[in-house]
């Protein structure tokens, strides 16, 4: 039965702030501006070139673009903005972090050197290898929040913009377990005036968003708005979140594979992953406790696709490793090398290899836009919270209370384009044959 959930319309500017404006964040603007001036074309993005089926297989010709079922904001709305720790322009950072070719580049010198990121909250304590004098200086981790909530409402006024949506596009931090001080709103707030060291800067800037009631999303493994009273907050302001760490290179493999293996019944003895990056990603990893965020987030993975508990003859004993290794060579061109082994028909034992020669960035940017646009649109159909359809674009996705999260990027899509066709008002796909479905 269809529903009647309808969006508002995506009317005026969007502004899309992004802090932390590395290799990500300056492939993801420079991008757009490039497909604005038909210099090129947004591939791997669902709201620009997605296409989903509306209706029932019998029909001809209903399958449809994304962005004609519900109104995604036009790319040629978009403003960009945000902040880091380094001075540098987006024109500037982004011929620094040598993901684009020159040439593209200095098409977009003019627009691109407009955008100048406003100064940072950072400590060094939470990622130990930066070093940077673009930042704010304040007493209490709450002054710093207000300091954020100024600066977007500044910036909204500046840039003449409608709505306003943040990516965290920073560095990956320290590894932080959740604690007292993340449970309540309170308790939160509470820390954020005692200066509590379990609230990062990416917690920050995420506290000032959703408190705004500004959507959120976190593309980074840091806990940011993964803690229950961030999911409280974003209730309370009517803000949808989504979290955490993009889904690029090797864990995009890894649960397009899965998947796979388990649907043929095939046994898994061991899944090592080690990858050679030599972007800034790639030295901020180098420290053993900001690895250590990130290998949390790719760990889960496997997990929860496999179950390991239900099928323990298939899985029980599954030996998985992940490694990231430093290799300033290589810049953004990030090499994932898998070796699978894995059981056949009578334990027959078997190998597969995987060497997925990447990019880092060009994989993210499309990620970082589909994230900052789907949250937009949720906003305008009023949803707020965690925002499980957009665990498609996360490694470790957050979850309603007590539930796990969905790994399976088939499951995953699954989920998003029904929550299209719901705020479309169109009938749910269940994939129910024909004789069922067509009663
Ligand atoms: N590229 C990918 O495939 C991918 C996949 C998953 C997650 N990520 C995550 O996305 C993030 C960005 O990746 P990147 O390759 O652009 O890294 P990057 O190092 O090029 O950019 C990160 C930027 O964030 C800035 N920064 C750090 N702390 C900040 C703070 N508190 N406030 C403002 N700015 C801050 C840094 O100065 C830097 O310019 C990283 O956390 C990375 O782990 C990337």
């Amino acid at each position: 039965m269809a529903n009647t959930m309808k969006a508002s319309p995506a009317k005026g500017k969007l502004g899309i702030l992004l802090p932390g404006m590395g290799a990500v964040a300056t492939t993801t603007i420079a991008g757009v501006h490039a497909i604005n001036k038909g210099l090129a074309s947004p591939i791997g993005s669902l709201t620009q070139m997605g296409k989903i089926r509306v209706g029932k297989r019998n029909k001809k010709s209903n399958k449809i673009l994304m962005k004609d079922l519900v109104p995604i904001h036009n790319l040629k709305n978009v403003v960009f903005g945000g902040w880091d720790l380094f001075k540098d322009n987006v024109y500037e950072a982004a011929v620094h972090a040598e993901v684009l070719e020159p040439a593209l580049l200095s098409k977009l010198k003019t627009p691109l050197s407009k955008i100048k990121p406003m100064k940072a909250v950072f400590d060094k304590k939470y990622v130990k290898r930066l070093e940077g004098s673009h930042v704010k200086k304040a007493k209490t981790k709450m002054d710093y929040a207000e300091a954020v909530m100024r600066d977007i409402k500044k910036w909204k006024k500046d840039n003449k913009v409608d709505r306003v949506v943040m990516v965290w596009c920073g560095s990956t931090e320290i590894y932080i377990k959740e604690s007292a001080v993340h449970q309540t709103v309170a308790s939160l707030e509470a820390g954020l005036r005692k200066n509590h060291k379990d609230i990062a800067p990416s917690m920050i800037y995420a506290y000032a968003a959703v408190k705004m009631g500004i959507p959120y999303a976190n593309g980074a493994p840091n806990l940011s708005c993964d803690v229950p009273a961030m999911v409280e907050l974003a209730k309370q302001t009517g803000a949808p979140i989504a979290g955490k760490d993009f889904k690029t290179g090797q864990t995009l493999m890894k649960t397009i594979l899965a998947p796979g293996f388990k649907a043929r019944a095939l046994g898994i003895e061991g899944w090592f992953s080690t990858n050679i990056l030599g972007n800034r990603d790639g030295a901020v990893l180098d420290d053993p406790d900001n690895f250590k965020t990130k290998e949390v987030s790719k760990l889960g993975v496997l997990e929860q696709i496999l179950e390991p508990k239900e099928n323990k003859e298939l899985y029980g004993d599954m030996y998985h490793k992940v490694r990231i290794n430093y290799y300033p060579p290589r810049g953004d061109a990030k090499e994932g090398w898998d070796n699978i082994d894995i059981r056949g028909w009578l334990n027959y034992p078997m190998q597969i290899k995987v060497d997925f020669l990447c990019r880092d960035s060009i994989l993210a940017a499309p990620l970082v836009l589909d994230l900052a646009l789907f949250l937009d649109l949720a906003k305008r159909s009023g949803m707020s919270g965690i925002q499980e359809w957009l665990s498609f674009y996360l490694k470790s996705p957050q979850a309603g209370k007590g539930l796990q999260p969905q790994h399976d990027i088939f499951k995953q899509l699954q989920k998003l384009e029904n929550t299209l066709r719901h705020i479309a008002g169109e009938d749910l796909i269940n994939h129910l044959g024909l004789d069922y479905y067509e009663k």
